[in-house]
């Protein structure tokens, strides 16, 4: 029998699987019951990782040297808010900060931030953008809020028609609303499209006011690392300039991924997600600023702690929230336990396994490679001759359904151009390319079944 990386179940199997769980009582259960209780109901239905059939997102299980330090960081529960609360942890937040953009051979200014998730470290770093322009506009965003400006209306953020969505749940939750979130096409790689940013800048010149421009080092639909230098050329010197880089930016650390990121000293601040690639247990992000002074913008004091005269290290200085995990904890024991010779070739194994699989793929009858990977991710069309664009669509999530109801692998489908298509997203070493072939060779059995 085919290993399951889970279940396989519906959503109904896993409710009621779940139910004994979640069902209190006024009497405790011993651990050890517990535990039982757990493996019979939860286990299975959890995601193995770790396996190299798991091909369809970015979650990846923490290495030993991750659960050192995530152990400590469990058995101490150190909030690493301010001094008062964790000197130690407080301290590790500061120095593995500094550490992380030496690493990323940032400028010596920058400094960095450990976040909930990428989603809100682009948030904050929005936040960064309007509240900069705010000063450079002499307007009180601060105390005013959106209002403060003359017409808040005119404020925009540009970023690429598959920027991640979290860009829209930036723009809702600090008011800007979605209908200032500008999206640039993308080109034949699924780039930004350097002359469509150009002629948009200049249309919406007079008209509205660029606040911030976003690009993604890796996006989440295809792994495409927008161009950074020639699109921080093309920007006016006022605007913040962010990148996402949550899922891609760990390829700047692979010798033959780093010209991709050509330029990323530019950018006033970028998100990255150890919780990604390095399988760093969740929470596990960081939003690094060019001009670590850019962060006294979120700076709060209060009477009690992150006193304003405090000369301790203070992490809740530059960013929410108050109570926060020490994340760092982990972050540095995978990158001092493994050391960075390992790092990078575990980084570069998924990029090559599925460049080898994107060429192999273009020689095989009866499929469609969408674009050449820039990272870790491939998309393709599994073709079926006589299918309207719409059918073909629908084929492909056919065929997403039914490979995953075996539970044997996971893939993944998304939308380019309003079309599905089949997606392989890897962030692991151990799944190779023969992994991502048998992953075709079933998809190809599945269509050929489907057309008897
Ligand atoms: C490009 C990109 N940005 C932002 C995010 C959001 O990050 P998080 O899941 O940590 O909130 C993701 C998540 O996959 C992503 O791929």
């Amino acid at each position: 029998m085919t290993k399951q990386i889970y279940s396989g179940a519906t959503p109904k199997q896993v409710r009621q699987a779940l139910q004994p769980l979640v069902d209190f009582q006024q009497d405790g259960m011993p651990i050890a019951e517990l535990q039982q209780l757990i493996n019979q109901t939860l286990m299975p239905h959890l995601m193995s990782y770790d396996d190299p059939a798991f091909q369809s997102m970015f979650n990846a299980f923490p290495p030993a040297e991750a659960r050192l330090g995530a152990e400590i960081m469990l058995n101490t529960n150190q909030g690493v808010t301010n001094w008062q609360v964790s000197p130690g942890g407080a301290m590790l937040e500061e120095m593995a900060g500094k550490a992380l953009c030496n690493l990323f051979g940032l400028a010596d200014t920058a400094d960095c931030t450990f976040m909930y998730s990428g989603t809100y470290a682009n948030q904050q770093a929005i936040y960064l953008a309007i509240h900069r322009y705010a000063e450079q506009m002499g307007v009180d965003f601060v105390n005013g809020g959106l209002a403060a400006f003359p017409d808040p209306s005119r404020l925009v953020v540009l970023v690429s028609a598959d920027a991640h969505f979290s860009m829209r749940h930036a723009v809702r939750m600090l008011g800007l609303g979605e209908q200032n979130l500008v999206k640039i096409p993308v080109d034949s790689a699924r780039r930004l499209d350097l002359a469509a940013l150009k002629s948009i800048l200049s249309e919406l010149d007079g008209k509205k006011e660029v606040v911030c421009a976003v690009a993604t080092s890796g996006t989440t639909s295809t792994g495409a690392v927008d161009r950074i230098r020639p699109m921080a050329d093309m920007l006016p010197g006022n605007i913040w300039f962010h990148i996402d880089g949550a899922y891609g930016y760990a390829y700047k650390l692979v010798p033959e991924c780093a010209h991709l990121f050509d330029g990323d000293e530019l950018a006033d601040s970028i998100t990255w997600d150890p919780h990604k690639q390095l399988g760093a247990p969740i929470p596990n992000s960081v939003l690094f600023c060019k001009d670590g002074e850019d962060f006294g913008r979120m700076s709060l004091y209060s009477g009690y702690f992150n006193r304003e005269e405090d000369t301790e290290p203070n992490p809740g200085l530059k960013s929410p929230p108050t109570t926060r995990p020490m994340s760092a904890l982990p972050l540095v024991t995978i990158l001092k336990g493994k050391g960075l010779q390992t790092i990078t070739e575990e980084l570069a194994s998924p990029v090559r396994a599925m460049r080898q699989t994107a060429e192999w793929l273009q020689t095989q009858p009866g499929f469609e490679v969408c674009h050449m990977p820039d990272t870790g991710i491939l998309c393709f069309v599994c073709q079926k001759p006589g299918l309207s664009a719409d059918e073909l669509s629908k084929f492909q999530r056919f065929l997403y359904d039914k490979v995953m109801q075996t539970g044997e692998r996971s893939i993944s489908t998304t939308t380019l151009d309003g079309s599905t298509v089949l997606r392989f997203a890897v962030v692991k070493p151990e799944t190779k390319f023969e992994h991502l072939k048998a992953s075709i060779e079933a998809i190809r059995q599945i269509s050929l079944d489907s057309a008897q």
